[in-house]
Order: structure tokens, then sequence, then C-alpha cells
């Protein structure tokens, strides 16, 4: 049978709870560090790919426009897909999202992995997991996470590619994740960048570096054996020490707008008031509260009350990436 050509994929933004900062090496995009993540179900990614026979280069709209340095990207992505399939198609690609896209919101992760998906689909490439996930990392580094649903691990292997494992099922431990958006722009620095400003810079980054694989087998343990408090502990901490990483970096990465920290606060005052919940930031001034579905709605009430905070999104976990009917 043909290669249909055309393919449409949905994938979902993923959060880390044991966090990714820094590469080891950055032609591959290879990560110095693993990571633990839980995929979203109320946001998404939705990419649509057409190769065209014949066709010169890639034609890459992001949310209706053209964008030149995701179309770098997206084309260094499509390139290893072609390659495996033999053709040498240029494609039109089309991403929406229907979330603020580089805020914080890993809009690279569930991109990527809607791209290669849909990618793969079009081709008509059945391709091993571990290669998808290989691709899908040349794109970004947290999108082979969003691959997958549920509680996602992300891990360096001996063979110095990183290995991906889905630890558990959206519906095994169906925490709710509720994101307060403090302001909808583009993030200051870029990941890209910024990491490599922190392997440069930060007197911080070789510690990173160090405590980090006790970080993500604590994680794993943590999510395993379903134990939030545990969870929640180690969860802040790994996200305040990268934020340590990043505010040493030179010049500092200062993600944070008041309103994030306001949310910080009213998150360690709910759970010293014993409310199952936790915080966590990535670069952007978002936060992510993690807590247990009882506690969901306390949660939002309470974020919502903080002034500067512009929307909340109520999210549950969510499947990996898929296609659906053009
Ligand atoms: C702070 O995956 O966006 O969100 O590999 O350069 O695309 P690239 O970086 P990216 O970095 C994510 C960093 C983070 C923490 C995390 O999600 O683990």
């Amino acid at each position: 049978m043909s290669a249909p050509l055309t393919a449409t994929a949905i994938a979902h933004p993923n959060i880390a709870l044991v966090k990714y900062w820094g590469k080891r090496d950055v032609a591959e995009n290879l990560p110095a560090v693993g990571s633990l993540s839980l995929t979203l179900d109320a946001i998404r990614s939705r990419t649509r790919v057409r190769f065209e026979p014949g066709r010169k280069g890639d034609h890459v709209l992001l949310d209706g426009r053209e964008d030149q340095a995701a179309a770098l990207r997206v084309s260094a992505c499509l390139d290893l897909l072609r390659e495996a399939a033999g053709v040498t198609h240029g494609a039109l690609v089309d991403t929406d999202n229907d979330f603020p896209t580089a805020a914080g919101l890993a809009s690279s992760a569930s991109g990527f992995a809607a791209l290669v998906t849909a990618a793969a689909a079009a081709l008509g490439l059945r391709l091993p997991l571990h290669e998808l996930c290989r691709m899908a990392r040349i794109g970004s580094g947290s999108a082979p996470r969003s691959l997958f649903g549920g509680f996602v691990l992300l891990q360096p292997s001996p063979d110095g590619d990183v290995g991906v494992e889905p630890l558990l099922a959206p519906d095994s431990w169906p925490l709710r994740v509720i994101i307060a958006i403090t302001a909808a722009g583009p993030k200051a620095m870029g990941s890209r960048a910024g990491m490599a400003a922190s392997r440069d810079t930060s007197p911080f980054y070789s510690e990173w570096l160090r405590s980090h694989p006790a970080d993500l087998r604590a994680g794993r343990r943590c999510v395993e054996a379903r134990d939030f408090p545990a969870l929640a502990e180690l969860a802040e901490a790994s996200c305040l020490k990268m934020h340590a990483v990043m505010l040493a970096t030179r010049p500092p990465l200062i993600y944070w707008s008041p309103a994030t920290l306001a949310c910080l606060q009213v998150v360690q005052a709910l759970r010293r008031d014993g409310v199952p919940v936790f915080f966590t930031i990535d670069a952007g001034p978002q936060l992510k509260a993690v807590c247990e579905p009882a506690a969901a709605a306390t949660v939002h009430e309470a974020l919502a009350a903080v002034p500067g905070v512009v929307r909340l999104i109520d999210s549950g976990l969510g499947p990996g990436a898929h296609c659906i009917d053009d």
C-alpha cells in the first residue's frame, strides 16, 4: 500500500516533576540529565503534515503564521523521517496550539511529538518507538515524553542516547494539574539559549548534574509507590534547584513574575494546611499546581484569587501522541 502522504496528529504538553535543564550534545540535542513528567489532557498541539512529491523545502505554519526559527527545527526533524522513508518530498506543516505558545507551557514538546507522529504516518513508516523518540528529541528534548501518556521517565542510557519509559497510565494515578497563567506572551529567553548560558556561566550547573541521578531515582520510587507527599517534596526541590541554576546564570534567567511567586506561596500555605498540592514552574511565569483530585476545586479557587493570574487551566492526565482523522 502506498503512503497516504498526509496525516494529522494530536499531542498533549507534559509537565516535568524532575526537571531537564542542560544538554550533553547540542548538535544531537541530547539532554544532560533525565526527567520525569506527566502528560496533560486539557491542552493540545494539533499538527497536519502533507508531503508533496517534487516540492523543494518545507513550509511551516505555527498558529497560522510563518515562523522561521520553528521552520528550521521542523525541517531538521522531517529530514530524519524522509531519510528513513527514502524520499525527498518537501512538506506543508500546519500546527496549532490551543494554549499560549512559547510561554513555558511545553509547546515545543507537544508540537514535536505531534509532528513526528503525523509525519511517520504520512510516510507510512512503522518505526520502533526508540527511533520515533530519537526523532522527536532532535526537535525538542522534552518531546519524547509527550509521545506517551500518564507518568513518563526519560533516562540517559549507557549507550549515550536517552531511553523513554512510561511508568504509569493516566488512570493509574489520576492527579489533577491546575495551571495558573500569569502572562501569555513569549518568554524572554528560550530554553535552548538559556541552557547553553547556564552550562557556560552558572556556578551551580555542575552540582545540578551531579545530584540529578539521585533525584530521578527518587522520582521513580515516588510514582511507583503513588506516594504524594514524597513526590510533592521532591518535585518542588527539583524545580527550585533548576531555578537556582537559572538565577545564577549570567545574565540571569529570571522566568518568574511577581504573580508566579504569589501563586507559589499560596500553594505552600495550602499544603501547610493539609491540602495535597505542590507546585512546579518551567522556563516561563506560569505556575503548575499538581494535586489530588479531591483538592482540585480548593486549589483552583485559591489560585484564581491571586492578583495577576489571568487564566486558569484545569487538567487531568492525558494520553500519548496519536493520529486523528484528517
Ligand atoms: C524548563 O524541551 O523546551 O521545561 O530541548 O531545547 O527544546 P529543548 O528544551 P525544552 O526544555 C524544557 C525545559 C523545562 C524543564 C522540563 O520540561 O524538563
